[in-house]
């Protein structure tokens, strides 16, 4: 199992102080992430529905859990891994999570006023303590599926 990330309650207060000032554009923020995902990785935009608004859920409910949860990431764990077996389904795959990391921190450096190389740390940790947990969720699925097959 990967190592989990732990947040000191000093990073917390500085993701929610970034947070605060870009939430007050969150179409903004996600039609940045959008792009800067299909620019990085065209291939994944036909993972995607065709209609982008819709994506605007997906991309609310991925923030909205990475911000408030940052404390009780232990008591998430097990639903982000039924998420991240989800998410097999729908054709992400566990390099994916880099692309989207990365598209996700460049979309709020470009929103955010305030940046420097502690919040940026602070981002991609706090992003990744969530696709952890989800990356392993695609992976305990797998190992699932291949019992059911041996014992077929
Ligand atoms: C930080 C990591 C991520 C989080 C927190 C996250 C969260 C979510 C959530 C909450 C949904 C909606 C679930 C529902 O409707 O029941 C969703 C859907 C989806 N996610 Fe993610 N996701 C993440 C990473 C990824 C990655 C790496 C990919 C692959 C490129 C991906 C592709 C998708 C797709 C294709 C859908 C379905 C969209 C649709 O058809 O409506 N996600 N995700």
């Amino acid at each position: 199992m990967a190592e989990r990330v732990i947040m000191t309650p000093e990073a917390i207060a500085r993701i929610r102080t970034s947070f605060a000032e870009i939430s007050a554009e969150p179409r903004t923020l996600a039609g940045r992430f959008y792009t800067e995902l299909f620019d990085a990785a065209p291939k994944l935009r036909g993972l995607f529905p065709v209609d982008l608004t819709s994506l605007q859920g997906h991309f609310e409910a991925a923030l909205a859990l990475v911000i408030r949860n940052l404390e009780q990431m232990r008591a998430l764990e097990e639903p982000l891994r039924e998420l991240g077996a989800q998410h097999v389904a729908w054709g992400a795959k566990p390099e994916d999570y880099i692309l989207v990391r990365e598209a996700l921190i460049r979309a709020i450096r470009a929103s955010s006023t305030n940046w420097n190389d502690t919040v940026e740390a602070d981002w991609r940790r706090a992003i990744t303590s969530i696709a952890v947990p989800m990356v392993e969720g695609a992976a305990v699925h797998a190992a699932m599926v291949a019992e059911r097959l041996s014992q077929e």
